[in-house]
């Protein structure tokens, strides 16, 4: 099914690097969040990672300005009634998210392909809201956006081959490799990554090491591009505890317990880069 019209809902650091991606792929893109103040965040984080692309002859002036001419801000969701493709990049929520997968259903025509970026949320419980589970479907990117090579492609009970095939080549044009998984509790990526983060967070509550220490470990010895707790940051820790929590409980093994110096942070306001604090202070 060929795609023109990509609508891209949540403005955050996920939802920002989604619209640039597709921009960039050529298509039109509506970007879509709560209120003009997240939407304009989300143009401005695009804005600079386009600069910096011009900066260093990646993109000239013109490119970056026909690229940006591609995205439509909208804080009112019935701009979905002309979009051939949705992806969801809310907050990570459940009843969130199936709240907006049933308006998406009435707002979309028949095609539209409904496309969550849950980083572990079961994507058949999603496609359950809908009355065309077979047009949903987990695309799942990493962070940042614009330059992770991966998209985890998830397929939900129900999903079928043809919405399978359009995410791929969708993926492909936005010059990202789709891998495909089943719908299991934080997938592959997030069932393997998560687990190491909390545990360098015991290290920390435990009293093992310093988070800088930790994080020295992990680069030094094994050339991790970032140690566990900076990324945990980078990801936001709202969002760590979240998909913890739908391990332990999807999963049902203690070994996914979070750890409860996570749940503090988090209470705290904690939230890692995006709140200016977490493991590390950020200005
Ligand atoms: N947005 C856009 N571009 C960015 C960026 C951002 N937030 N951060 C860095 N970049 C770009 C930089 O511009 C730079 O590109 P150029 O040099 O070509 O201009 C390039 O990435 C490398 O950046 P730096 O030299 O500043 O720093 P680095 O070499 O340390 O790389 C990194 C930065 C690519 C983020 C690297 O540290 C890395 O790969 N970290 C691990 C990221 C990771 O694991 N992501 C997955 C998170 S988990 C997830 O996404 C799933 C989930 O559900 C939670
Ligand atoms: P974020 O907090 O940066 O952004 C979320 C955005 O969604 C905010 O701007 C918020 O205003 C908006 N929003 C919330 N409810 C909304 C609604 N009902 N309608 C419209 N907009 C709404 O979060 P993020 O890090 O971009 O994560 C978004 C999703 O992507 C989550 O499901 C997360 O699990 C997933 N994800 C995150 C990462 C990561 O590293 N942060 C990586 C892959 C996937």
């Amino acid at each position: 099914m060929e795609i023109k019209k990509l609508m891209v809902i949540g403005a955050g650091q996920m939802g920002a690097g989604i619209a640039q991606v597709a921009a960039q792929a050529g298509l039109e893109v509506i970007l879509h969040d709560l209120s003009d103040e997240f939407v304009d965040r989300g143009l401005g984080v695009i804005t600079k990672n386009l600069s910096r692309d011009v900066q260093k002859g990646r993109k000239t002036a013109d490119e970056k300005q026909a690229i940006i001419g591609k995205i439509t801000p909208s804080t009112d969701l019935n701009a979905a009634k002309d979009a051939d493709f949705v992806v969801e990049a809310i907050v990570e929520n459940m009843d969130v998210k199936t709240s907006l997968f049933k308006q998406l259903d009435e707002i979309t025509p028949a095609h539209t392909i409904l496309a969550s970026n849950t980083s572990s949320l079961p994507i058949t419980e999603i496609a359950a809201v809908t009355k065309r589970p077979e047009k949903v479907i987990g695309m799942h990117f990493m962070n940042p956006v614009p330059v992770m090579k991966l998209i985890e492609v998830i397929r939900g009970l129900a999903t079928s081959d043809e919405t399978y095939r359009t995410v791929a080549e969708l993926s492909a044009a936005m010059n990202k490799t789709a891998v495909e998984v089943n719908d299991f509790p934080g997938f592959v990526s997030n069932r393997i990554l998560l687990p190491m983060i909390n545990e360098a967070i015991y290290c920390v509550y435990e009293g093992v090491a310093t988070p800088e220490a930790v994080d020295e470990v992990m680069k030094l010895g094994m050339n991790h591009p970032m140690g566990p707790l900076t990324l945990a940051d980078f990801i936001g820790l709202d969002t760590c505890l979240y998909i913890m929590e739908i391990l332990h409980e999807g999963l049902g093994d203690s070994k996914y317990r979070p750890c409860p110096l996570l749940r503090k942070y988090v209470k705290a306001g904690w939230l890692g880069r995006k709140s200016g604090r977490g493991f590390y202070k950020y200005e």
